[in-house]
C-alpha cells in the first residue's frame, strides 16, 4: 500500500471506539423499543451519513417498522453548513398519520433537521422525532429537539462510521477527530 493510502492516517485521535458505538446503539434501541411499541413507525434515514448508524440501530429495535430514506444537503465547503437546505431525494412513503422517526448521523446547526421535520409535519405526519448518533448543541442555530442521541460532542469536526469530510472517510469503523492539517490541505486546494 502506498504511503498515505491508509485512511486512519488522517485521524488525530479516536473519540468513540466501535465498542462505544455498539453500546450507544444498544441503549438507544432499548429505549426506542419501549417508546415505539405497537406504533409501526416509519423510520427515515438521512442519506448518506446515517446509513451506517441506522443499520446497527434498527437491529437493536424489537419493533415492527417500515423504513425509508431522505437525502437533503446543506454543507457547502465540507465542514461548514451553508444554512441553505435542499431536498435531493424525497421519501417514497405517504407520511400522513404516521409516527416518523428521523435517523441522523449528527445534528450540528439544526438546519437540516428543521427542514426535514417541517416537511414531514406539513405532510400530516402524526409525530416526528429524531434519533441522532451525535449531538453538537453548542453549534445550534435552529430551535430543534434531538429526542434521542448517542453522545454529545464539542465544537470539533469528526469523521468515521458514516460521517464524512468531502464525502470521504465514512468507512472508518470508529469516530475520530480529523487532523487539522487535513482540513488545511484541502482549504488550500
Ligand atoms: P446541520 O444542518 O448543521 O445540523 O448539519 C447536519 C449535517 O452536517 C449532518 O447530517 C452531517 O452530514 C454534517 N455534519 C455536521 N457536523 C459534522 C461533523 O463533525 N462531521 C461530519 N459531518 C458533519
Amino acid at each position: 500500500m502506498a504511503k498515505g493510502d491508509n485512511i486512519t492516517n488522517i485521524i488525530d485521535h479516536v473519540l468513540y471506539s466501535q465498542e462505544d458505538i455498539q453500546e450507544m446503539c444498544k441503549r438507544l434501541g432499548q429505549q426506542l423499543t419501549q417508546d415505539y411499541a405497537g406504533k409501526n413507525p416509519l423510520v427515515v434515514g438521512a442519506l448518506k451519513g446515517a446509513v451506517f448508524f441506522l443499520t446497527d440501530l434498527v437491529r437493536n429495535m424489537d419493533v415492527v417498522m417500515e423504513n425509508d430514506f431522505i437525502d437533503v444537503s446543506s454543507y457547502g465547503d465540507g465542514f461548514e453548513s451553508s444554512g441553505k437546505v435542499t431536498l435531493d431525494t424525497d421519501v417514497k412513503a405517504d407520511v400522513k398519520g404516521r409516527d416518523v422517526l428521523i435517523v441522523e448521523d449528527i445534528v450540528d446547526t439544526g438546519h437540516t433537521l428543521k427542514f426535514m421535520e417541517d416537511l414531514l409535519l406539513q405532510r400530516g405526519a402524526k409525530s416526528v422525532k429524531c434519533c441522532a448518533l451525535l449531538n453538537k448543541p453548542a453549534r445550534r442555530e435552529e430551535d430543534v429537539t434531538v429526542d434521542y442521541y448517542g453522545a454529545e460532542v464539542q465544537n470539533q469536526f469528526v469523521v468515521g462510521y458514516g460521517l464524512d469530510y468531502l464525502n470521504k472517510y465514512r468507512n472508518i469503523p470508529y469516530i475520530g477527530v480529523l487532523k487539522p492539517e487535513v482540513i488545511k490541505a484541502n482549504l488550500n486546494k
